[in-house]
């Protein structure tokens, strides 16, 4: 384990302007809201929205977690990491603790590198951030979508190697879960990208395939005893959907079943519902990835990260 210091941001503030949508048409309605631009060319590849209603922004064009904050509407970078040159996936696994992925891939090559890819945690309920690397896994093809099991071990999905591993984050003990060709994608040049977006709920682990088109789930058993997560040998993930380049996604938590997902390539968050019909919820260029608020006033806003480092936002009805 190793500790780092970080930057608070007061040297970053940016200001942010509001793009109201126009009334009228179908995809006017459908449009969602700009509400926020990183500064210069940015990337953000993941978001997820802190207890006090802050979104965090993982930027995958350089290692560095960003934060939004829709209520002063303003951003600010939160912690430099090092030994990598970017950031994938982050989920929260305990009130405001996250467990964040880093590793090496080029946005402008867009490439990846094996065995850079690691697993920190990110603690901000003191006064200032905490990163500490829990452990870099040499074996790591892609590791991009995470999904806390508990407070202590996470889900990990690695792109490259079309499988799920699992670590434990106060010891950085690992082991592969489940390896499964609905999790393998064909190459596009130097990239390989299967398993992507991830989450874990009652004992499901939901997921996309990006470059293999589809919308998974699996029943994966935790025993909190012994902290292993296992897969039944005789469960093959079942396709909830054919999805072309679907990223990241959420699960809605109005308790209804549904799913929203971030397809980029159609610069559209589609809902896919529990029986696996899909429609646009919102068009968004570029999309990488959606979060719902947490707040009384924005439980019904669908938070929205893209490729092109913008935050949109639109309300779910
Ligand atoms: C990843 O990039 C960092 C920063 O440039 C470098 O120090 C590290 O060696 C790279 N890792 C691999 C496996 O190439
Ligand atoms: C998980 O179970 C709880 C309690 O039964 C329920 O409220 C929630 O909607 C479920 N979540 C999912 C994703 O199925």
């Amino acid at each position: 384990m190793r500790l780092l210091s970080f930057i608070t941001a007061s040297s970053a503030l940016f200001a942010c302007s509001i793009a109201f949508p126009t009334s009228g048409t179908l995809a006017s309605r459908q449009a969602a809201s700009s509400i926020y631009k990183l500064p210069g060319s940015a990337w953000i590849e993941n978001l997820v929205v802190r207890p006090n209603g802050q979104l965090l922004l993982a930027r995958l064009d350089v290692p560095e977690l960003w934060s939004y904050d829709p209520l002063t509407k303003s951003g600010a970078k939160l912690v430099d990491f090092t030994d990598a040159l970017s950031l994938t996936g982050i989920t929260e696994v305990s009130p405001d603790v996250y467990a964040v992925v880093t590793g090496n891939f080029s946005t402008r090559g867009f490439s990846v590198k094996a065995g850079s890819w690691a697993i920190w945690t990110v603690d901000l309920t003191g006064a200032v951030p905490k990163a500490t690397q829990v452990k870099l896994v040499p074996e790591s093809g892609f590791f991009i979508g995470v999904a806390p099991l508990d407070k202590s071990s996470i889900l990990i999905a690695d792109a490259a190697k079309a499988a799920l591993y699992q670590m434990n984050l106060d010891t950085g003990a690992y082991s592969a879960v489940l390896t499964d060709a609905s999790m393998k994608a064909p190459a596009q040049g130097s990239l390989v990208e299967g398993v992507h977006g991830l989450k874990y709920a009652n004992g499901t682990a939901y997921f996309t395939n990006t470059f293999g088109g589809g919308f998974y789930k699996v029943p994966i058993a935790f025993d909190a005893t012994t902290g292993k997560a296992s897969a039944a040998s005789a469960t093959k993930p079942a396709e909830i959907a054919a999805l072309t380049m679907a990223e990241d996604f959420i699960l809605a938590p109005d308790g209804s079943g549904s799913y929203y997902v971030a397809q980029p390539n159609a610069n559209a968050v589609t809902k896919i519902t529990a029986d696996g019909k899909s429609s646009k919820a919102a068009t968004a260029a570029s999309c990488s990835s959606v979060a719902f608020g947490r707040g009384a006033n924005d439980k019904n806003v669908l938070y929205i990260a893209t490729t092109n480092g913008a935050v949109f936002s639109t309300t779910i009805a």
